[in-house]
Formats: structure tokens, C-alpha cells, sequence
């Protein structure tokens, strides 16, 4: 049987760990000594528009009452405070993250179920969720193929995805300028701000992760290959790419044709 080969997000980055089996736990350390600074760095970059991005996000994708959501990469649970600001019962959501200081975090802010794991091995049995989402988190996997596979086997046949992310823009000089804004400013006044240098490691390698992303073409290739279909991305000021997709029916879920 032919294996897939792992579609990594990007490249390994050198400047930050010196090999791919080194990145997972760099990235785990860098979002467990910054989680109590996260939410505040957030609101920071974004100009205080990260929580009402969220919320709208998620309502345009169609999360709606009533829905099972699941947030991968939930981290500090932005994604989950805007699904309960919009009025999704706490006992309706999962959050779910490797790191553990995320998750201390995050169970502080939410009375929310929380469950640490990885998005590309989701401890969740077939068809659990409606709805699936993950905000700003899809450079840090492994693979994109088993992330979405993993996606597709968890949720419900016409289940949706929400992905949030960061994508460098097209433009030579608008790159330039959030090199400057993402790469530099922003890490120096997130350090100086919290006083923490790893913070301001943190928004160096945000950047660098977003400068080496894979095109956002691949990431809809990815989604459509682990059988979603209606896959599209949404693109706001050049840069906010909500990614949604619709689960296909499982194989199992289609109705056989009657004997003759
Ligand atoms: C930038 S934070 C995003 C937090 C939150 N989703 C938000 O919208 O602000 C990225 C999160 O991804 C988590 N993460 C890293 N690798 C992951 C993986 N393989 N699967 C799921 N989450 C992962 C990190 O622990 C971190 O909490």
C-alpha cells in the first residue's frame, strides 16, 4: 500500500530548531512559556479586533446553536469565547491543544471541556462533531494530510471546517511592509511590552512561519484530497485567509442502490 509522503506546512527553519523532528517540541516550549502573555500580545497586533474576527468568522461559515463544535489548536480559547458569545452552550465545545500551558490557560478563562492532543491525531471517535475549527495554528502541524484526514473522520457527514490564517500577501511590497510590521515591530513591542524575550521569539517565528507558509492553492489541494468538498478561501486585506469546506458523504453514509 502507498504511504502518502507528509505535507509539511513549510520548510524546517534553521534559525529556530535544527531539524524536523526538533520542531514539534521547540513549538510546544515557545506556546507554553508565552501562553499567559498570548491573549494580550493578540489583541496587541490586531488592534483589538482578534475576538470580533473570531466570532464573525465563525457565524459567515455557518456555525450555528446547536452544533457539536471542536476547536483544534484552541490555545488560550479565542475561537471558543467567540462561539460562546454567540451563545453556544459551554457543554456543545471541545477545545483541543498540545500545549499544556495554553491549556492551564485556557481552563482558567472557560468552563469548557479541553482535551491535550495533536490536530493530525485527534483522540475523538468517528462522526463526533458538526463543526471544526482552528485559528492561526494550521503552520505548526506536521501534515497537512493528516491533519485533514483526521478533520474529515471526526465530524459528521456535512460537517464544516473553519481554518484561520495568516497568508503572506502577493504583492513584493506589501510583503516588504509586513516583514517590517510582523517581523521586526512587532516582536520588538510585544518584548518590551511583556518584558519577556521569549515573546518576542514567538512573534519572530509567527512571522517566519507565515513567510515560508505553503500557498494557499496547496492548502485547498490538501483540503480537497481528505474528501472535503466546497473547499474555499475567503480573503480579507490581502492577508486573513478563512479557509471552509464541507465533509463529502462518508462511504458508509451513501444509501446503496437496491438489487434488482
Ligand atoms: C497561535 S496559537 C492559536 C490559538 C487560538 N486558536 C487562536 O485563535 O488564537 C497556535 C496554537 O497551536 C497549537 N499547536 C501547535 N501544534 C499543534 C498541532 N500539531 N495540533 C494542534 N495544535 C497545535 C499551539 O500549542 C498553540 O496553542
Amino acid at each position: 500500500m502507498n504511504v502518502p509522503e507528509p505535507q509539511a506546512p513549510h520548510t524546517v527553519l534553521t534559525d529556530f530548531y535544527t531539524t524536523s523532528e526538533a520542531r514539534a517540541g521547540f513549538v510546544n516550549r515557545l506556546f507554553d512559556n508565552t501562553a499567559r502573555h498570548y491573549d494580550r500580545v493578540s489583541s496587541l497586533f490586531s488592534f483589538g479586533s482578534d475576538k470580533r474576527y473570531r466570532r464573525m468568522a465563525l457565524q459567515a461559515a455557518g456555525m450555528r446553536p446547536g452544533f457539536k463544535l471542536l476547536d483544534v489548536a484552541t490555545g488560550t480559547g479565542l475561537v471558543l469565547q467567540a462561539a460562546l458569545d454567540m451563545g453556544i452552550p459551554a457543554e456543545d465545545l471541545v477545545g483541543l491543544d498540545p500545549s499544556a500551558g495554553m491549556l492551564e490557560e485556557n481552563r482558567r478563562l472557560h468552563a469548557v471541556k479541553l482535551v491535550q492532543g495533536v490536530g493530525e491525531h485527534l483522540p475523538f471517535p468517528e462522526a463526533s462533531f458538526d463543526f471544526i475549527s482552528m485559528g492561526y495554528a494550521l503552520r505548526h502541524v506536521e501534515d497537512l494530510g493528516a491533519l485533514f484526514t483526521e478533520f474529515r473522520r471526526v465530524l459528521k457527514p456535512g460537517g464544516r471546517i473553519l481554518i484561520l490564517e495568516i497568508s503572506r500577501p502577493k504583492s513584493q511590497f506589501a510583503f516588504f511592509l509586513m516583514k517590517l510590521y510582523m517581523g521586526k515591530l512587532v516582536p520588538f513591542i510585544t518584548g518590551l511590552f511583556t518584558g519577556q524575550r521569549e515573546v518576542a521569539r514567538l512573534m519572530e517565528y509567527y512571522w517566519a512561519t507565515i513567510a515560508e507558509c505553503v500557498p494557499p492553492e496547496t492548502i485547498l489541494a490538501a483540503i480537497r484530497s481528505a474528501g472535503f468538498h466546497d473547499a474555499r478561501r475567503k480573503l480579507t486585506g490581502g492577508i486573513l485567509s478563512d479557509y471552509t469546506a464541507v465533509n463529502g458523504l462518508t462511504p458508509t453514509a451513501v444509501t446503496p442502490t437496491p438489487a434488482c
